[in-house]
């Protein structure tokens, strides 16, 4: 017998997403291009301009969310469910609240399991936005975030390497055949001189790293500035 047929646990996680208006996953398919700074920065500058907003972290092998928002000493509540802890007005999960700082070491199968099972546990309770750190490419667990998260809209991360660019249009195109709305494409880690000024793109900025585990320092960078720039305007938010 097929036992992802009699697995519940894909309709309860509807359920904990009932009340989740918009599922903003940010994705792009090479590592390293900024990918979690952006989820992470994002989900902060919605919840500063008042929204109830979600990050949830599904990279499991490389979970680096909570780095960003310096999410040392939150831990999630038990009340039939996980409530995710609140750090810097955001509802925040991730898989290193249970991996106590050590690599996880999972695969295939079971990363997917583990994907579902926070989905399945996790009571996000009204939000106007979640924000979905994806793993890069599309994986298993990708592949399984869509298909349970029927709500996401991708945004995708890009670089103006000659590389990056190259695989955006074919993985572009796959998340076209499988359905999934395409809010825009952020082209990351532009040169100091590139075309920011005229179309909407985030620069290299030597001041992020320092400000990466201070949400409030975080907010003030100016690639906080040209995300906000180049992002709230495809959520229209
Ligand atoms: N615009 C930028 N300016 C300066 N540094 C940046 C910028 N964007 C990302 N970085 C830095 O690049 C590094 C990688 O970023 P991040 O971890 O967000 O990438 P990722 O795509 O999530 O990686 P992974 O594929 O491993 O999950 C981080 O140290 C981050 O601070
Ligand atoms: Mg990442």
């Amino acid at each position: 017998m097929n036992a992802t047929r009699i697995d519940p646990r894909p309709s309860v996680i509807g359920d904990r997403l009932a009340r989740v208006k918009r599922v903003i996953a940010v994705t792009g398919w090479k590592g390293g291009i900024g990918k979690s700074v952006t989820a992470s920065t994002l989900a902060l500058l919605l919840a500063q301009k008042g929204y109830g907003t979600g990050l949830a972290d599904l990279d499991f092998c490389g979970a680096s969310a909570h780095v960003a928002l310096g999410a040392d000493g939150a831990y999630p509540e038990e009340e039939m469910g996980l409530l995710p802890p609140e750090v810097s007005g955001v509802r925040f999960m991730s898989v290193s609240f249970f991996s106590s700082g050590r690599a996880v070491p999972l695969r295939g199968a079971d990363i997917s399991g583990a994907v579902v099972e926070m989905l399945a546990v996790t009571l996000w309770g009204d939000l106007d936005f979640l924000v979905v750190d994806m793993p890069p490419g599309i994986n298993d667990t990708a592949l399984d975030a869509i298909r349970l998260l029927p709500k996401a809209e991708v945004l995708a991360v890009t670089t103006p390497s000659v590389m990056a660019r190259s695989v955006l249009e074919r993985s572009l195109e796959l998340y076209r055949r499988l359905g999934v709305p395409l809010l825009g494409v952020v082209e990351n880690m532009r040169g100091r001189s590139g075309r920011a000024a005229s179309s909407p793109g985030v620069r290299f900025d030597d001041g992020l790293e320092k400000a990466l585990g201070r949400p409030a320092d975080l907010l003030n960078t100016a690639f906080a500035r040209d995300l906000e720039k180049a992002v709230l305007p495809l959520l229209k938010a």
